[in-house]
C-alpha cells in the first residue's frame, strides 16, 4: 500500500520504516529540510536499535523516500498518517497546534477520498477537531470530497520499538465508518497474520484507550514505589515483595520495579494530559494526580537520601552517577531522573562525574554550559572514571553494563565505599560484605 507519514520524529520514523519493512510504499515528510537530506543519506535524528540499518536498506530499495512536500507525497497515495509532535503545553494538556496545521495542510490538498491517521498521542476529541479543520479547507475551496479521520494510537518503547512495531500484542483501530476500517484492516494484515491483532473502535474510544494504557502502566510504577517506600520502614525487601506478588497472573511481573521514578516523553506527559481532559471535563482524579505526584516526590528520592546520610550542605562533595538516560537502550533523557538528581546535588554544592554508555551527547545539550566551564558537572568517558575519588556511587539508570561491576575496583577508587542504588540492581548483603554502605528503594 502507499503510505504518507508526516513527521519524521520518534514515532513517524518507526512506523514510517516499519510499514516499508512489510512492502508498503512510505514517503515520509516533514518541514526540516536538513532532516529530509539527512534522512536521505541515512543520517537518522534519533537512536533506536536496527532503525538505521531498515531505514537505510528500504531507501535503496525505493519502498521509503523522504520528501518536505507533503502536496507532491499526498499525490502519490491516500493514507495520510499524522505523526507529529504534541508537547506538553504551559497548562499541562498537550498543544496540538503541529496536529492542527499539518490538518489544514491537507485540506488544502486534498484531491480524492482519503483516510487520515491520527498517530500523535492527542486528547479524547482531537479526531473531530483534525476532521473539522480539513472540512473547512474544503469548503473554502468549494469542493465536495469524501474522507475519514482514524485514531490509531502507537505502543512503541524506546529501545524495542521496532519489534513492538513488527510484532504487537495488539493495534487499536479508532475508525467510525466502514471504508475506513476496510482501508486500516488492508494496511495491517501483514502484522496480524498469526491472529487478527486489529481491535477496531470508535475514534474517541481508541485516542482514549492510549492514555489509559500508559496511565495504567504508570499507576503500576507509583504504586510500587508507594509500597517500596512503606517497606523501607519496616525493615522490608521490597524486591522480595515484587517477587512474590509479581507471581500472581492478575498482577504480572511487568512494570512493577520500584526505583527513582518514571521519566521518558509518554508516562509523564500523558498521566499529566489526562488529568487535565478529566478536570476540564468536571472530573478530579485523584488517583491519577496522586501517580503523578508520588512520580514527582520518587524522583527526588535518592537525593533526600543522600542528604539524610551526608547533611544538607553537599560543599566540597562529589558524586559519581551511573545512567543519565530515563532508561536502558536509549539517549533520551526528556524527564530522565538523573536530570532532577544531579539539578539538586549541584545546587546544594556537590560536584557531579557522570558517565553514560549512549547518553552523553544529549547530556551535553541538557545541562547548562557553565556547569561544564566550572567544572561542577563532568562528563567522563568510562564508568569507572566517574568514581575517582568520589564521596558515594549513584546508580541511576539500569544499564546491562552497571549490573555486575569490580566493586573492588570501584572501592580502591572512591573516596568512601557508598552506593545509592536507584534501581535495585545490587545484593544488599553481597555489596555489605565487600564492605560498602548501601542504599536502595525499599529494602
Ligand atoms: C512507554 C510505553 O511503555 C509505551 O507503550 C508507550 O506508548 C510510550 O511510553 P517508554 O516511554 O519508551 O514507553 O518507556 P517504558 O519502557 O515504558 O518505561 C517508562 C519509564 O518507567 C522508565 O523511566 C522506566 O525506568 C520506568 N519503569 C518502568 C519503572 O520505574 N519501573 C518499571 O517497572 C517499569
Amino acid at each position: 500500500m502507499k503510505i504518507t507519514m508526516i513527521g519524521t520524529g520518534y514515532v513517524g520514523l518507526v512506523s514510517g520504516a516499519c510499514f516499508s519493512e512489510m512492502g508498503s510504499r512510505v514517503t515520509c515528510v516533514d518541514v526540516d529540510e536538513k532532516k529530509i537530506e539527512n534522512l536521505k543519506q541515512g543520517i537518522l535524528p534519533i537512536y533506536e536499535p536496527g532503525l538505521e540499518a531498515m531505514v537505510v536498506q528500504n531507501h535503496a530499495e525505493g519502498l521509503l523516500d523522504f520528501s518536505t512536500s507533503l502536496a507532491r507525497a499526498m499525490k502519490t497515495s491516500s493514507i495520510y498518517f499524522i505523526a507529529v509532535g504534541t508537547p506538553q503545553g504551559e497548562d499541562g494538556s498537550a498543544d496540538l497546534t503541529y496536529v492542527i496545521t499539518v490538518a489544514a495542510e491537507i485540506g488544502k490538498n486534498l484531491d480524492k477520498y482519503a483516510v487520515i491517521v491520527d498517530k500523535s498521542t492527542v486528547p479524547v476529541g482531537t479526531a473531530d477537531k483534525v476532521r473539522a479543520t480539513i472540512q473547512k479547507e474544503l469548503d473554502l475551496r468549494g469542493v465536495d470530497i469524501g474522507f475519514d479521520v482514524v485514531s490509531n494510537p502507537e505502543f512503541l518503547k524506546e529501545g524495542a520499538a521496532l519489534n513492538d512495531f513488527m510484532k504487537p500484542d495488539r493495534i487499536i483501530v479508532g475508525a467510525d465508518t466502514e471504508s475506513a476500517r476496510k482501508v486500516m484492516k488492508r494496511l495491517y494484515a501483514p502484522f496480524s497474520r498469526n491472529r487478527d491483532k486489529v481491535i477496531f473502535m470508535s475514534v474517541r474510544d481508541a485516542e482514549m484507550t492510549k492514555y489509559a494504557a500508559n496511565s495504567m502502566l504508570a499507576t503500576k510504577i507509583s504504586f510500587m514505589n508507594e509500597v517500596a517506600n512503606i517497606c523501607e520502614r519496616l525493615g522490608v525487601d521490597v524486591e522480595n515483595v515484587r517477587k512474590g506478588i509479581g507471581s500472581d497472573a492478575r498482577i504480572g511481573y511487568s512494570f512493577i520495579y520500584p526505583g527513582c521514578g518514571y521519566g521518558g516523553s509518554c508516562f509523564p506527559k500523558d498521566v499529566k494530559a489526562l488529568i487535565r481532559t478529566s478536570a476540564e471535563n468536571g472530573f478530579e482524579p485523584d488517583l491519577l494526580n496522586a501517580v503523578e505526584r508520588r512520580n514527582e516526590l520518587q524522583k527526588l528520592w535518592l537525593f533526600q537520601k543522600i542528604i539524610h546520610r551526608l547533611g544538607e550542605d553537599l560543599t566540597g562533595r562529589s558524586f559519581a552517577v551511573w545512567g543519565l538516560s530515563f532508561k536502558p537502550g536509549t539517549d533520551d533523557m526528556r524527564e530522565a531522573s538523573s536530570v532532577v538528581l544531579i539539578n539538586k546535588l549541584i545546587e546544594a554544592g556537590a560536584v557531579v562525574r557522570a558517565y553514560d554508555p549512549v547518553a552523553m551527547a544529549e547530556a551535553g545539550r541538557v545541562f547548562p554550559h557553565a556547569w561544564f566551564d566550572d567544572g561542577r558537572l563532568v562528563l567522563v568517558d568510562q564508568s569507572y572514571e566517574a568514581l575517582d575519588g568520589v564521596d558515594a556511587m549513584v546508580l541511576v539508570t539500569e544499564w546491562k553494563t552497571f549490573r555486575q561491576p569490580d566493586f573492588n575496583d570501584m572501592k580502591a577508587r572512591m573516596a568512601k565505599p557508598l552506593i545509592f542504588d536507584g534501581r535495585n540492581q545490587y545484593d544488599p548483603e553481597e555489596v555489605r560484605d565487600l564492605g560498602f554502605e548501601y542504599f536502595g528503594i525499599g529494602r
